[in-house]
């Protein structure tokens, strides 16, 4: 099967499309012919070489790749869960082999069933950015109907769910992003939008209950400025696992006797999380949002445009057609 490998860190031509061999079930897990992946940050981060939280992790020839929608073509002796022919979604062996492959094998417990009405490329886009936004907007940010909650990097994979997750729950969701996606986030449901560079956030906002951090960008300032605006008892949660939260900024939250906490790293129930995002897709409450489709072999191109940090929702990495 064909398979992206590394065998060294750095740039996108590190990435090689290879022949390896297929992987083969073990007790606890399920095989899947992989129809789609995508890009997260988290691929151009382990292919550079990783960050303090993931390098202890990352050997050697590495595979890539977090997200994983396909068909299940084998099950281990001990699944009882899934059966052949099932379309499942998840986040397989991270960080590992990856699913940027045409097979993969992980443990059952690592998938969801795909929602009924989306096809593969949507499932591609979605479930490490569906399982983040979740925990952190209803798990950690135990949001409520009626709460404001302010999205920094709303456009962003994991943003465009927070808004419509938020949106679910009945909160008022503020988000920041570039002026070009204003009308794409209001769309998407958000009540107010600002700009990130011109818009003084800190000046124009207020009685925040959940400041949910979804940006790309580790900026100690904005953290700071966004603790401000919470209310008493109010709560910020940061997706930027690998960069811990200031002293400064836990002494802001404290004075507030608000908490402030990261979402990611597999702390929290994963799959349950996905299939809570399912129903919400299957009602039509959430949907996947695509920039674009790029086949495989251009796995080089797609991480290019991930690493601009200006991709509206999801690259998808097509690895099959879908007939
Ligand atoms: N994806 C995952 O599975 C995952 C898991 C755990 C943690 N995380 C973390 O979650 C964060 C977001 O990930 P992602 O996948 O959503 O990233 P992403 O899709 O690459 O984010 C792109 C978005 O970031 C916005 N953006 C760029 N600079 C910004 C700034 N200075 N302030 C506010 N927004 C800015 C862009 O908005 P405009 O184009 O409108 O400027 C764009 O919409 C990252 O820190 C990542 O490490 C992600």
């Amino acid at each position: 099967m064909k398979a992206i490998r590394i065998y060294a860190f750095g740039e996108p031509s590190v990435m090689q499309l290879e022949e390896v061999e297929r992987p083969v079930a073990a007790a606890d897990e399920i095989l899947v012919k992989v129809y789609a992946t995508s890009v997260n940050p988290a691929d151009y981060i382990i292919r550079q070489g990783g960050n303090d939280l993931l390098r202890p992790y990352l050997k050697l020839p590495l595979g890539l790749g977090l997200d994983a929608a396909g068909i299940v073509e084998e099950v281990g002796s001990e699944v009882t869960d899934f059966k052949k022919g099932d379309k499942v979604y998840g986040v397989p062996n991270f960080p590992g082999d990856g699913s940027y492959a045409e097979y993969l094998a992980a443990k059952a417990s690592q998938f969801a069933l795909m929602p009924r009405n989306i096809s593969f490329i949507e499932a591609g886009a979605l479930p490490s950015c569906a399982l983040i936004a979740w925990n952190g907007i209803v798990d950690l940010g135990r949001v409520e109907a009626g709460q404001r909650v302010f999205i920094h990097g709303a456009a962003g994979g994991v943003g465009n769910l927070a808004v419509q997750v938020a949106k679910a729950k009945g909160a008022y969701v503020i988000g920041t992003a570039s002026p070009y996606n204003f009308d794409f986030l209001k769309e998407l449901g958000a009540d107010e939008v600002l700009d990130y560079k011109d818009q003084q956030f800190e000046a124009l906002l207020g009685n925040i209950d959940l400041v949910f951090n979804a940006s790309p960008v580790r900026d100690n300032e904005t953290r700071l400025k966004s603790a401000d605006l919470l209310k008493e008892g109010g709560i910020f949660v940061c997706t930027q696992l690998d960069s811990p939260l200031s002293e400064e900024l836990k002494e802001a939250l404290a004075q507030k006797n608000a908490t402030g906490t990261h979402v990611g790293g597999g702390g929290l129930a994963y799959v349950s999380s996905l299939r809570e995002t399912t129903s919400l897709i299957e009602e039509g409450k959430v949907k996947a949002v695509i920039s674009k489709v790029y086949p495989l072999e251009q796995v080089g191109e797609a991480h290019r445009e991930s690493e601009t940090k200006h991709v509206r929702g999801k690259i998808v990495l097509k690895i099959r057609d879908e007939n």
